[in-house]
């Protein structure tokens, strides 16, 4: 992670540069400083280049004085519409464009830009996120990572204070990409667990439930989909106390945490199979907005549950037509292997509402290959009984650009999954298939407020963009995040 400095708008003595402008406006104080400094030199690049300072649109200029290595002009687009996802995408770009040739960058912000600046230093510092210390050999050329970024600005004060709500945001969406990004064979359950016993450092307390404690809850559809596996099952509890006097019942995240998901029995097809080691992104998210609430003190009561569990196959597998019992007593007639994230939820949303009678209840999930189908990997799906909580995910969703797209659910869906042999089936045929298995987890759900997020699309990127590297993108954090602080604390 880099390290952040705050200064006044001053002349920074060398380096790399970089200076922002809205599309259609004249640059600010910074602007003319660094112009007249170089006598004019901007100007006359940014004319020659049609510069108009459209959204991402960089012009930068190499050596320009026997001081400067760059200064890059980063375009903000129309100042009227420049928001917070803006301004990460900008500073992810402006990195984009300089990366492995910089150590230290030298941000340069005046006009209103005291919020903006932070925003724009967390898209800096997430595009700079990477997983590589699996390479023995590192290449010269992306090797050398940005580690100082300063901000120079009128008020860097403010500029600053914003930073600090900020900097555990980056925390949280890093350790989340780390552990969807790890391999399967190095983060398995027991593993996986490990890892989040070490937050106690931070103050979160955990408990780990292993398998005898999980048979003794019933937990039958969870642990039907570990048998096939040599690694353990774990159920990890998480629980951050920011509030110890309020009397109010705490707010509950549940993830799905299958460390690999070969199919089973179902297998899934090999082509681009090496992917399902992210299928415990929704555990990973869940534990990395834990984190960022530890970080920042959230004054707020959280639980987080996650369901760690590796769906593999062997002698010992779980066959399809297998019938197995649920903690909520139901039974669940297996007839796809495949679709085990619902049966690791279904058993951890009925003990999570039992034990902790929460406020609410939101559970993250790379679900199904449906809602990649419906909804790309633009939106992640929400369904929710609840309209309340639905409006304010979208909201703060919108807001921060991590967008969620509400889908319906109804009776007619859930019919699909009544069983023949057992209470329901775990599959409600193709149609609407990121709907039925919504209706299957809402059957573990007695009258709690309740959301499912749907990540499949979301979690993971098959190429670089502005937002990090190919991989994890840590979808949700952020949003959950802010949801959290705007409307559940004080
Ligand atoms: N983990 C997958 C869903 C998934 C697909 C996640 C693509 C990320 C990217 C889930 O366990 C699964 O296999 N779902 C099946 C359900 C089907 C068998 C009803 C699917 O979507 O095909
Ligand atoms: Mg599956
Ligand atoms: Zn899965």
């Amino acid at each position: 992670m880099p390290h952040v400095h705050f200064d006044s708008l001053k002349k920074p003595d060398k380096g790399d540069i970089v200076l922002f402008v809205f599309e259609g406006k004249e640059g600010g104080d910074s602007f003319r400083f660094i112009n007249k400094i170089l006598d004019g030199a901007l100007d006359r690049a940014l004319k020659a280049n049609n510069f108009t300072g459209k959204l991402g649109e960089v012009c930068a200029l190499i050596a320009p004085n026997t001081c400067y290595s760059q200064v890059a002009v980063v375009g903000l687009g129309p100042q009227v519409q420049f928001s917070i996802p803006q301004a990460r995408r900008v500073g992810g770009i402006a990195l984009e464009k300089l990366q492995g040739k910089v150590h230290a960058l030298k941000l340069m912000a005046d006009w209103d830009f005291t919020e903006l600046a932070a925003h724009i230093v967390l898209g800096i510092v997430l595009k700079n996120y990477a997983f590589d210390g699996y390479k023995t050999k590192k290449n010269p050329s992306n090797s050398q990572k940005l580690t100082e970024i300063y901000v120079y600005a009128s008020d860097y004060e403010g500029a600053e204070q914003q930073w600090q709500k900020l900097n555990p945001l980056a925390y949280g969406v890093y350790q989340t990409r780390d552990l969807v990004n790890e391999p399967a064979n190095h983060l398995t359950p027991p593993l996986f667990a490990e890892r989040i016993k070490e937050l106690e450092s931070l103050g979160i307390e955990v408990e780990i439930l292993n398998k005898s404690q999980m048979e003794h809850f019933g937990f039958g559809a969870l642990l039907g989909v570990a048998q096939g596996s040599n690694q353990e099952p774990k159920t990890v509890i998480m629980s951050w106390k920011g509030a110890p006097h309020d009397p109010q019942p705490p707010l509950a995240f549940v993830g799905k945490g299958v460390t690999f998901d070969s199919g089973g029995i179902s297998i899934k097809p090999s082509n681009g199979m090496e992917d399902m080691k992210m299928d415990m992104a929704g555990a990973a998210t869940v534990v990395g907005l834990m984190v960022t609430l530890a970080k920042r003190k959230a004054k707020t009561n959280v639980i987080g549950v996650v369901g760690l569990v590796e769906n593999m196959l062997s002698g010992d597998a779980q066959r399809p037509g297998d019938i197995v019992k649920s903690a909520s007593g139901q039974t669940i007639e297996v007839l796809n292997t495949d679709a085990e994230g619902r049966l690791v939820l279904a058993d951890i949303l009925w003990y999570t509402q039992d034990r902790f009678k929460p406020r609410f209840m939101i559970n993250l999930a790379t679900l199904t290959g449906a809602i990649v189908v419906a909804l790309g990997h633009v939106y992640a799906g929400l369904f929710s009984n609840n309209d309340e909580l639905a409006e304010r995910l979208y909201t703060i969703g919108c807001k921060v650009g991590e967008k969620m797209w509400r889908m319906p659910l109804g009776e007619e869906y859930d019919k699909a999954l009544d069983g023949d042999f057992a209470d329901m089936k775990n599959i409600g045929g193709r149609d609407g298939g990121s709907i039925t298995a919504a209706q299957f987890l809402q059957r573990f759900v007695s009258t709690t407020p309740w959301a499912h997020i749907d990540i499949a699309g979301t979690a993971y990127t098959d190429k670089d963009n502005a937002n990090g590297p190919k991989g994890a993108t840590a979808f949700g954090v952020y949003v959950l995040n802010e949801f959290i602080e705007t409307y559940y604390e004080n």
